[in-house]
Parts: C-alpha cells; structure tokens; sequence
C-alpha cells in the first residue's frame, strides 16, 4: 500500500434528488475525474413527485463509467481506487419485489405532498405525539414512513407483496445498494443509520427499528423486509460493487447526503455546523453523542456514525423543501433564463429585491414551521417588478428560512453559531451567499471545492479503511482558499427585511385544495 495520501483514491456516488454524480478522490481531497447527470422528475399530479428507479440506478451507472473513462485517461487503473462510498437523497421511497429484485412503484421523492391528508389522519391517531421523542422527527408529508403507509393503502401490487411478505423497502441508499452490490453474494438489504433515522422507524437512542413506531404506521415486521441499520462507515457490510467498471471495488460507507456534507466540512466537532443549499436547504447542527430533541420545530437526526467503534454523532437539522428547485422554476416553469447558472446574472440586473417577497412553500413549509397548507406566495409585486426581483427574492427565500433555523437551533442547543459553512449549488451564487450574511448577520464561508456532499462519502469510505484513523488528521482538508461573505447591510436593516418575510410567511398558510 502507497502510503502518500496523494496518490491513493477513493470513489463517491452522489446520488441527489435532480442529478447523480460520481467523483474519484486522491486521499488528500482533490477531485481527480468525475461526471455528472441529471434524470427525469415525474409530476404527475399536482404536488406528486417521483423518481424511476431503473433511472436511478442508470444514472449512476453512467456516473461511474464516464469518471472511470477519464480516470482511466489520466493513466491510473481501478485498482487504485481501494474503495467507494454511498451518499443519497433522503426519505425519498422504495418499494421491490425481494425475490425478483423488480421495483413495484416509482420512487415516490421527499418534496411530495400526496400524504398531506394522511398526516392529518395520523396526527389524530392515539400515540401520535410520543413520536417525536423516540425518533427525532416530527409528523408530516417528509419522512419515509409516511409515504409507505401511503403506497400500502393505494397501490394494489405493493399491498400484495406485503401480504405475501415478498415486499422489499429501503430509502435510495438501500435501493442503490441492493443493486450495486448483487452478484454471487449481493443483493444484501442494508442501511446505515443517518438513512434509517430519516424514516422514523428507528429509535434515535438504540439505533435499531422500535416496535412502538412501526406499530404506530401499522407495520408488521413479519410481512416486510426492512433493511438492516449498520453504521455509515464499515468495511464489510456493503458488499462489492458486483458489474461494470467497478467491478469487485468494495464499498465501505452509505450516508445520507446531509450527513455526508457535515462530514466533508468536517465538522466533527460539537457545536459546528454546514447548510447546503441543494434541491432543497438542510442546515445540520452537531450536538455531540446524545440527540437533542427539538421543542422549536427542528429534527434531531444521526449527523454520522463513521465505523463500529466511534459511537454516533447526533445533528439538530433544519430542512428547507425549496432552494434550488426555486431557481429550476424560473428556469422550467417561468422561462427566466435557460441554465440555472444564469440565476445570478439576472438577480445581478437589479440592487435589491424592490420589495419582493417569495414564500417559495412549493411543499408547503418545513422547518421549522411546519405549515403544510401553505402554498408558494410572492408579496410585494408592482409595475416597477423586474424577472431580477423575483430572482432574488427567490434565493432569499432559502436565507430568510435559514434564519429562522438558526433562531430555533439557538433556542433549542443554547448556543449561537458564529459563522456557517454552506456548500451545494445555489452557494456558488455569490449574490445569493451575500444576502446570506445580510440576513443572519455572520460570516458565511464557502469552500474552494464545492462537492462537499461527496467528499464526505469519501472521507467516511476512507475511515472504514483506515486511511485515516483519527479525525484531527483530516483538520487542512479542503480549507485553502476558502470565501468570506461578511454582513454588509446593518442590524436594523436586516430586521426589518426579516420582519417583511416573517409577515409573508403567517400570509401564505390556509391554502386549501
Ligand atoms: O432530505 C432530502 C435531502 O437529502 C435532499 O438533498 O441535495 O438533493 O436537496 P438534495
């Protein structure tokens, strides 16, 4: 084994809710070959959103087989990477036939909002309100659990499989594992417990399903095969990857791909935090070895267990339904601009918002509000309104909801976060970063290398292999050159913006359908 970290290496799929992704990563941090792609978001209904799963799987397929041809390229060979790492969309939901390995329903994804009148039902459903402090999540259309209840009560063929007891379940890492790593001794059913802690069929404390949860969504363990909770990092429990370029590579994490960004800002320690503004915006927290169960309306949820032998780190999160997928509705549904980079150009046309507000609740609001009737609302229009307004507003949109995260998370751990760390695509916006900083009035600090999600999968697969074996090694990873964006307007001026959002949230709720 080459003990100089540059010339080892380890693969990362990122596997997100609009585009898959794989990157090969020497053991210092630096990307070395790596491609992307997006793939179908079905809307079938209004508020429905799914994925293919046989899309999914291609997606990453193709990931791996364009990076493989320019790591290749560059003279190196698949026995150099001495293993990959997993990192998936959360929540989102699987069901297959075990014996055949067929999927039985599109995936149905995170953002949809079909279960809102389900979660009313469930609400009023005796037990309902001991939920939260066995696993960490509140009640809504979000978590897995939900959706699965959702599939058994309206899809014929999933409701026959279960009885049958030939009903596989998992959230994409374990659909994605179950694919990768088929093959002579594959097919394994596993998760790890960042995954598993977004379903709310496990106990936050015993890391293990509890009986009172899947009783609660009347799950019988006897009918269903549940995927087995494994920490994130581990050198067997994965299996191999069993076909393509890959081939006998073996796969030695699977985290949640907020969990995977804490770890790839290495925020190992208590008290530091990550926002990353993908699809949606998920500010992660860590609280250190024991949950903190919220009382304002944020989630507790495992930030990362990185092998057997480290106990778990718990998060405190803030999850934001809209970011990125705000900018994508400009661009599909509004005709702004035709590549979503381009947001930044048109915000850029104008100073400031021109008092435009947009409550972007596209899947109602999540946290820490939790308003599921509330519908997505702009404020403020006049004839003086340019597309740039909107744009900005827009991106706010995010910031004003990462405000009231970080108001929340104060009241709930104590403590006041003195700068964030953010990472994911609408951070390249130094517009929108800007605002950031205006409106939660700390320094925000964007790293040169921007595929944190990733690299945290490469970091946790590493741990499993004792690439690394302490933390404190990993302190200069992905530091250098790092943006500062400091708050530039004042404290009262940005009040007084924030006061205008909180105005416009308390207006957009009572949508009915
Ligand atoms: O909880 C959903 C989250 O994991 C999705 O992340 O990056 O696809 O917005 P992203």
């Amino acid at each position: 084994r080459n003990d100089n970290l540059k010339d080892r290496y380890i693969g990362a799929i990122d596997q997100g809710t609009t585009s898959s992704r794989f990157i090969i990563f020497d053991c210092t941090g630096v990307p070395v070959a790596s491609y992307q792609t997006e793939f179908r978001q079905i809307h079938e209904h209004s508020g429905w959103h799914e994925h293919d799963p046989l899309e999914l799987v291609d997606s990453v397929y193709t990931c791996i087989e364009e990076a493989m041809k320019t790591f290749l390229a560059l003279g190196h060979s698949k026995c150099e990477i001495e293993a990959i790492g997993i990192t998936s969309q959360r929540e989102t939901t699987l069901v297959w036939d075990w014996q055949t390995g067929e999927p039985l329903h599109n995936a149905i994804a995170w953002p949809d909002t079909r279960t809102k009148q389900l979660v009313r039902e469930l609400k009023e459903q005796p037990g309902a309100e001991e939920l939260l402090n066995i696993c960490g999540i509140p009640l809504s259309t979000y978590p897995s659990s939900v959706t699965l209840v959702w599939m058994l009560r309206n899809c014929p063929e999933v409701q026959r499989a279960y009885e049958e007891g030939r009903l596989a379940f998992g959230t994409v890492d374990s659909w994605l594992l179950w694919n990768l790593n088929g093959g002579p001794d594959g097919n394994r059913l596993v998760t790890d417990v960042t995954n598993a802690s977004r379903t709310m069929f496990m106990n936050l404390h015993t890391l293990q399903y509890d009986d009172r949860l899947l009783d609660f969504f009347q799950i019988d363990r006897s009918k269903i095969r549940l995927p087995k909770i494994v920490p994130s990092s581990d050198p067997d429990e994965f299996g191999r990857v069993s076909n393509g370029p890959l081939e006998g590579v073996r796969i030695t994490s699977c985290l949640g791909d907020q969990s995977a960004a804490l770890v790839g800002h290495c925020a190992f320690t208590p008290g530091s935090a990550k926002n990353t503004y993908g699809t949606g915006c998920f500010l992660l927290y860590n609280v250190g070895e024991t949950p903190v169960i919220s009382k304002h309306g944020l989630l507790a949820t495992v930030g990362f267990q990185l092998g057997r032998k480290r106990k778990p780190v718990y998060a405190l999160e803030g999850s934001v339904a809209v970011a990125g997928s705000g900018v994508s509705f400009l661009m599909n549904n509004m005709g702004f601009f035709r590549d979503s980079r381009k947001v930044s150009e048109v915000a850029a046309t104008v100073p400031d918002n021109g008092g435009c507000v947009f409550v972007t609740a596209f899947s109602g609001l999540f946290a820490p509000y939790w308003i599921d009737d509330a519908k997505g609302t702009i404020f403020g229009i006049t004839q003086h309104t340019q597309r740039g307004h909107i744009a900005r507003a827009t991106m706010e949109a995010a910031c004003f909801q990462t405000k009231a995260i970080l108001d929340a998370m104060e009241m709930d751990s104590g403590h006041k976060l003195t700068e964030l760390a953010v990472d994911g695509g609408m951070s390249n916006s130094d517009i929108c970063m800007q605002s950031q900083s205006d409106i939660i009035q700390i320094p925000v600090e964007r790293p040169a290398m921007h595929e944190t999600t990733a690299l945290g999968a490469a970091i946790a697969a590493g741990f499993a292999i004792d690439v690394w074996k302490e933390f404190d090694e990993l302190k200069h990873m992905n530091r250098a050159n790092r943006t500062t964006f400091t708050p530039k307007i004042s404290k009262p001026q940005s009040a007084k913006m924030y006061k205008k959002w909180s105005k416009a949230v308390e207006m957009s709720r009572g949508w009915l359908d």
